[in-house]
């Protein structure tokens, strides 16, 4: 871990909410079968935890988890691995997935940087994807938006080459901040032409936050980057 990724600070705030009777039932019962466990130390066995080897997809902060089990049901040659903080959210998903029947997705409850910096191989994960992640408005919170650059240098040990970042913020601020972070960082290549952002619709389903900020008349930015490292002889 590189000294600007010690220095990385937690992205979110932990508000426990209420949990429905079908949420708690689904954090128990369907956990043996979407749940992922951190183990103690050391990167997870993901070829083992999935049965198979295949292209691997990482979303943090997938709030309600909809669009991630959408995602997940319509795309069944790729893994999905779902990290979200808030367990009511967790319930709900697993309450799709059971529902979607999918076979595909693996959800944890932790912080996703610590898991993805703790537990994920390196060059592991063919698309990492934060849709919507908290904005942190103030500029004194700026500094815990998951847009950093200690960050990007976490995504390039996890990403594998030629893997896909792909965000998303209905937040103009953030989406400028986004856009100044990674346009500078030689290893992140704008897929977007002429870009920075994604124009029409983008390869995504809808998501909750998302339906919120267009009702309050937000509009929605993309961005979908390439990884490419910085030994690559790839021309940009
Ligand atoms: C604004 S919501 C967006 C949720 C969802 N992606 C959507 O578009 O509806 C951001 C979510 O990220 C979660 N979150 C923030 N930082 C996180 C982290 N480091 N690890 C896991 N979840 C995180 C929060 O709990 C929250 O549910």
């Amino acid at each position: 871990m590189t000294e600007r990724q010690r220095r990385l600070l937690r992205t979110f705030v932990r508000r426990e909410g209420r949990l429905t009777q079908g949420q708690a039932r689904a954090l128990e019962a369907l956990w043996p079968r979407f749940g992922l466990d951190c183990p103690a130390s050391g990167a997870l066995d993901l070829d083992a935890l999935f049965g198979r080897c295949a292209p691997r997809v990482f979303d943090i902060g997938f709030g309600d988890g909809e669009a991630l089990v959408e995602m997940a049901a319509g795309d069944p040659q790729r893994d999905f691995i779902g990290v979200e903080v808030h367990r009511p959210g967790v319930g709900h998903c697993l309450l799709c997935a059971e529902e979607a029947d999918v076979h595909n997705l693996r959800v944890a409850t932790v912080d996703g940087v610590d898991l993805l910096r703790h537990h994920m191989p390196p060059s592991s994960l063919d698309r990492v994807q934060a849709f919507f992640p908290d904005p942190w408005p103030k500029k004194r919170h700026h500094k815990r938006r998951l847009i950093q650059p200690a960050f990007l240098d976490l995504l390039a040990e996890r990403l594998a080459p030629e893997g896909v970042l792909h965000l998303a913020t209905d937040w103009a601020d953030y989406a400028e901040w986004m856009v100044a972070t990674l346009e500078p960082d030689p290893r992140f290549i704008n897929s977007a032409d002429p870009g920075p952002y994604w124009a029409g619709p983008p390869p995504r389903p809808r998501t909750k936050f998302e339906r919120r900020g267009i009702a309050k008349g937000h509009a929605v930015y993309d961005l979908i980057y390439r990884f490419r490292p910085a030994n690559s002889a790839a021309p940009r």
